[in-house]
């Protein structure tokens, strides 16, 4: 069965929506296979994040990363890399659809990074080596 990396990032953290964003996980019918709370060093967000290192947003979105605590889950199901995305919707919040995740908890806040409250894998490859990452 296919797994994802899903973390639930530190501002959903830090707004107390780790319960809800786990409802909507659970509701939807993909399975918890693991889960942990910890907050990320640099080392290890460098490693997640090595896609991005350069970019202008890359410097803020570590930082945020690095804010607080985090919630990692192994995620399991058919297709279930698209379909956590598909839960969480658009990167932007502003334009992340209705009915999504980002779409109906998250915002724009003028900040130097999109808080966006989720991560989810975006391929197989992917997400075999986040898991790694996360859960070694
Ligand atoms: P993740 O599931 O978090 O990986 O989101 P994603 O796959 O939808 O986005 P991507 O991997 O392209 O970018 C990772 C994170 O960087 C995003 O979730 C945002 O927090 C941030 N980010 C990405 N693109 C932008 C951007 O154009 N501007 C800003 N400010 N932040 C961005
Ligand atoms: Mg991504």
């Amino acid at each position: 069965v296919e797994e994802t990396l899903v973390l639930i990032k530190p501002d959903g953290v830090a707004r107390n929506l780790t319960g809800e964003i786990l409802r909507r996980i659970e509701a939807k019918g993909y399975s918890l296979v693991d889960l942990r709370m910890l907050q990320a060093d640099r080392d290890l967000l460098a490693q997640h994040y090595a896609e991005h290192e350069g970019k202008p947003f890359y410097e803020p979105l570590v930082e945020f990363m690095e804010s607080g605590p985090i919630v990692a889950i192994r995620l399991a199901g058919n297709r279930v890399i698209e379909g956590f995305r598909s839960l969480a919707g658009a990167t932007d919040p502003t334009t992340a659809l209705p009915g999504t995740i980002r779409g109906d908890l998250a915002r724009d806040w003028g900040l130097k990074v999109q808080q966006n409250l989720v991560h989810g894998s975006d391929s197989p490859e992917s997400a075999q080596r986040e898991l790694a990452l996360w859960f070694g």
